[in-house]
């Protein structure tokens, strides 16, 4: 299914009523719901653990996309899986056998992502692309919200939507995304679009252009 999806991502919510946020990007159409989940390790911010993603799980009707900015992963699978993730996502940066990882991932029944940082070349993932149903190309480097797209993530795109080839493989873009720099993305072969402050302003949802009826036409 190559329908885009719109992905926003509530690192850039109302830390204190994540549920009224969640129910509210779903009102406003969203396919699914992205979780930053930040070890203050792998990357140089702290968010929230399994037991806040297990409460933020019953307010998620639609899917629960949780991406690892963490590192080891693979003692924590089992309890992002316990939380309800639908999907989880870790970096190819994040530990030396990341194959193993994916296969863990799968091994639980959930769906399993692999990510890279804007300087990792594709080539990391080319012989994933059997075992996983989506890569994530980071288009900020990951820690914050609202940072600048990095451009260079439009041939990357491109480029791996070729590697794909006809793999059932999702190719989801992630940082500085907004209705300016989607389209490229879009065009370029991306169908899951994250987006955190494009769609959360100042704590309350103020774009729903990121997610609308448009944006899912391209
Ligand atoms: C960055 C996170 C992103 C982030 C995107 O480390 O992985 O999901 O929330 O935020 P924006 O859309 O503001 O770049
Ligand atoms: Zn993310």
């Amino acid at each position: 299914d190559r329908s885009i999806k719109i992905a926003p991502s509530i690192l850039s919510a109302d830390f204190a009523n994540f549920g009224a946020e969640i129910r509210a990007i779903e009102d406003q159409g969203a396919d699914w719901v992205h979780i930053d989940v930040m070890d203050n390790h792998f990357v140089p911010n702290l968010t929230f653990g399994p037991q806040a993603v297990k409460a933020f799980r019953p307010h998620v009707k639609t899917f629960m996309d949780v991406h690892l900015m963490i590192s080891p992963v693979d003692a924590s699978i089992e309890a992002y899986v316990d939380a309800g993730a639908d999907m989880i996502t870790a970096h190819v940066e994040a530990e030396w056998h990341i194959h193993r990882t994916m296969q863990a991932i799968k091994a639980t029944g959930k769906m399993a992502g692999v990510s890279l940082n804007p300087a990792t070349p594709l080539e990391s993932v080319e012989y994933l692309l059997d075992d996983v149903d989506m890569v994530l190309l980071m288009t900020v480097n990951p820690g914050y919200g609202g940072q600048k797209f990095i451009q260079s993530g439009v041939e990357k795109t491109r480029r791996l939507r070729e590697m794909i080839g006809d793999r059932p493989v999702h190719i989801q873009v992630d940082g500085g995304v907004t209705p300016e720099t989607a389209p490229a993305v879009v065009e370029a072969g991306a169908d899951v679009l994250v987006a955190g402050s494009a769609v959360f302003k100042g704590g309350s949802v103020e774009a729903p252009e990121v997610y609308g009826a448009n944006m899912k036409a391209l």
